[in-house]
């Protein structure tokens, strides 16, 4: 629901914030299809018909860029349209993460599938979800990806206990969905990159609401991890929560930093900002 970005998301997704010149969606697409997943579904709800319109054909601007002679622009505008094949569900009610992956269940059938969260910003120059299907490929099970987080920080996510097998990858044991400092297992969080086998989407309907009052897609991976091998690839990249405040500062000016474009000028600025007294 956006709601540590208010007023920001009041009228438009918080998928659609801006990091540097691309909505965050489309990082998220963008890494999906480079970790070669073919067809997109996104689940989205009420007031966020603006995703549905990011990849559609906007005709007008494309018509007006091309005969302006902007080719650059015409190709990038074009491109978003034709990137991906895109399929949209609506969750009609915010009833968790588990339950909005549910939602998708009749298109993704029997199929093993990935599930990224979008506000979750992962750059590296192998992509995250790449990072995971490497583990799928080898061993044809369920991967999620991870990150340490400091202690204080253990109560925002999905906190795993895992061991190292044989081939030193990570099993995961269990999990807790966003437990106290006490209750953790470890300082090992899951970070918004899934892949899964099909059955999860086989649990996720047994499972009932959990932490928060909402079905927990943890949860019922945590159900999966005693059924069959789950496991989890600690992911190598710069990571921002780029659905609070703080780190999508953090990242548009990073990201800012680097870019081809604006990153000079915005070194300049920040220089001349820091060193004023
Ligand atoms: C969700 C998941 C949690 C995970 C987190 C990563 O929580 O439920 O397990 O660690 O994403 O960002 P949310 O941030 O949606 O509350």
């Amino acid at each position: 629901m956006g709601t540590r970005f208010l007023p920001a998301t009041k009228a438009s997704p918080k998928e659609m914030l801006t990091i540097v010149d691309k909505p965050l969606i489309q990082y998220g697409v963008e890494e999906a299809l480079a970790a070669g997943m073919e067809q997109i579904i996104m689940i989205t709800g009420r007031g966020k018909r603006a995703i549905e319109d990011h990849f559609d054909i906007s005709a007008e601007l494309e018509a007006n860029l091309k005969s302006a002679g902007k080719e650059k622009l015409y190709k990038k505008v074009s491109y978003v349209a034709r990137m991906a094949e895109v399929i949209y569900v609506r969750q009609k009610q915010a009833m968790g993460l588990g339950h909005a992956v549910l939602c998708a269940r009749h298109w993704v059938a029997d199929e093993a599938f990935g599930v990224s969260l979008a506000d979750e910003l992962i750059i590296h120059d192998k992509p995250a979800m790449q990072q995971l299907r490497e583990v799928y490929e080898q061993t044809g099970c369920s991967v999620l990806g991870l990150m340490q987080v400091p202690a204080d920080q253990v109560f925002k996510y999905g906190i795993v206990d895992y061991q190292a097998d044989e081939n030193g990858l990570l099993r995961l044991t269990d999990m807790v969905e966003k437990p106290a400092p006490e209750d953790a297992p470890s300082n090992m969080a899951i970070v918004g990159r899934y892949i899964f086998t099909p059955r999860l989407m086989e649990l996720l309907r047994e499972t009932r609401p959990g932490s928060g009052g909402e079905i927990q897609l943890t949860d019922a991976i945590a159900v999966l991890a005693k059924e069959e091998p789950v496991y989890g690839v600690l992911l190598e990249g710069q990571r921002f929560d780029a659905g609070n405040p703080e780190g999508f500062l953090l990242a548009n000016t990073l990201l800012g930093l680097q870019h081809e474009q604006y990153g000079k000028a915005l070194r300049q600025a920040l220089k001349e900002v820091l060193n004023k007294p």
